[in-house]
């Protein structure tokens, strides 16, 4: 069992849930909310972390967290954090769970509205506190976590994401045995997502060297193992071992910042009509953005070719078509229901995302229209 403290203290490893009693102690958690969503609790997997706690399965249970998770969605379950007496979280699902309840953790203690924080209107300063939270991921993808971010879709239909330090869970149990159960195509999407924070963090202009080694070997543990995981995930432990570690490390590598897929991605995330998945999303995007910014990171796509085991003058947006194709998702959103129409709507959203201030090469609205029109 390896226990890595970097940040957030994680557990991790098959059997790792077996930690939880112990941290909830130790955060001195009397009585949990368990935030999750139906898929989650449909699969067992509540009732399996639940029940290695001696009294877990009283513990109260908000399981209505939306695909993307919304403001209203958060109010609710803080309704419900209040209405029990809960004092800390425990976030159990993908990155829609940890991140509702992250803002849960945040609201119960800095108070509302969640719009203040918006760290492009400098609204750390409003933040007093956050609720105690352990974060168990059953995908491996979004890595939420250990990450500093929540990304919420408010009331008024932007998506907005809140990063801010003390939104870091205090704890992260990251057990495999979790993932094993997850659907192939599931599995390449979040898969996608992981690959992509690897490649996204150390493209971020911002100077943060130890980031990039976290990225560049997530990229490499995720890169070698996603194709077995979609194919033999049932069977394959080591591929979900390293899909979740490539997790893990692609969200401690995005603290560095993250660009244009993201951008572009959390602006047609956002809209309702869609309902597009998150990772899906990123893994279409991803090679049209590796193109664009291709010219001003020659240095860094050699470490990117270097740590995916491609040859020094390989192509690296073919090679992500090449994986996407493998692993049977889309080749472009307009499988996801984006119509050309679409992107006058998505560009002022992808400019106005947190996201886009991490890409190398900052992209005008032109440009984005451009990149929307070719990921189509
Ligand atoms: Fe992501």
């Amino acid at each position: 069992m390896a226990i890595l403290t970097y940040l957030t203290t994680t557990h991790f490893d098959f059997g790792a849930i077996q930690s939880l009693g112990a941290e909830l102690a130790r955060l001195g958690v009397k009585r949990a909310l368990f935030v999750t969503d139906k898929g989650v609790r449909a699969a067992g997997l509540l009732e399996r972390v639940q029940g290695v706690l001696p009294d877990g399965a009283g513990l109260p249970v908000f399981d209505d967290t939306p695909a993307n998770p919304t403001e209203a969605a958060t109010l609710l379950a803080l309704a419900r954090y209040r209405d029990e007496g809960c004092d800390g979280i425990v976030c159990l699902g993908g990155g829609s769970s940890m991140d509702l309840g992250k803002a849960v953790a945040l609201l119960a203690v800095s108070g509302e509205p969640l719009a203040q924080y918006d760290p492009l209107k400098r609204g750390g300063k409003f933040v007093k506190g956050v609720a105690p939270l352990i974060c168990i991921p059953t995908t491996a993808g979004t890595g939420s976590e250990v990450s500093v971010g929540t990304v919420i879709v408010m009331n008024d239909g932007r998506k907005l994401t809140i990063a801010e330090a003390r939104l870091i869970p205090k704890v992260a149990i990251c057990d495999p045995e979790l993932t094993m159960g997850l659907p192939p195509l599931l599995t390449a999407a979040t898969g996608m997502d992981a690959i992509t924070h690897c490649i996204e963090a150390v493209l971020a202009p911002a100077i943060n060297p130890p980031a990039e080694g976290v990225g560049l070997d997530g990229l490499y543990r995720g890169w070698r193992a996603i194709e077995s995981a979609v194919a033999n995930g049932a069977t394959d432990r080591d591929a979900r071992w390293q899909m979740m570690m490539a997790s893990t490390e692609g969200a401690m590598a995005f603290v560095k910042g993250l660009g244009a897929v993201h951008s572009m991605s959390h602006a047609i995330g956002r809209r309702r009509d869609l309902n597009a998945h998150h990772g899906t999303l990123n893994a279409i995007i991803l090679p049209t953005v590796l193109r664009f910014n291709a010219a001003h990171c020659a240095e860094k796509y050699a470490r990117l070719r270097s740590a995916m085991g491609l040859a020094p003058d390989a192509d690296l947006a073919k090679a992500v078509e090449t994986m996407n194709a493998a692993l049977g998702l889309p080749s472009g959103l307009a499988a996801l229901g984006v119509t050309q129409d679409m992107i006058p709507d998505l560009v002022p959203y992808a400019i106005g995302d947190l996201a886009h201030y991490g890409n190398p090469v900052k992209a005008s609205a032109e440009e984005y229209a451009q990149l929307y029109a070719q990921a189509l």
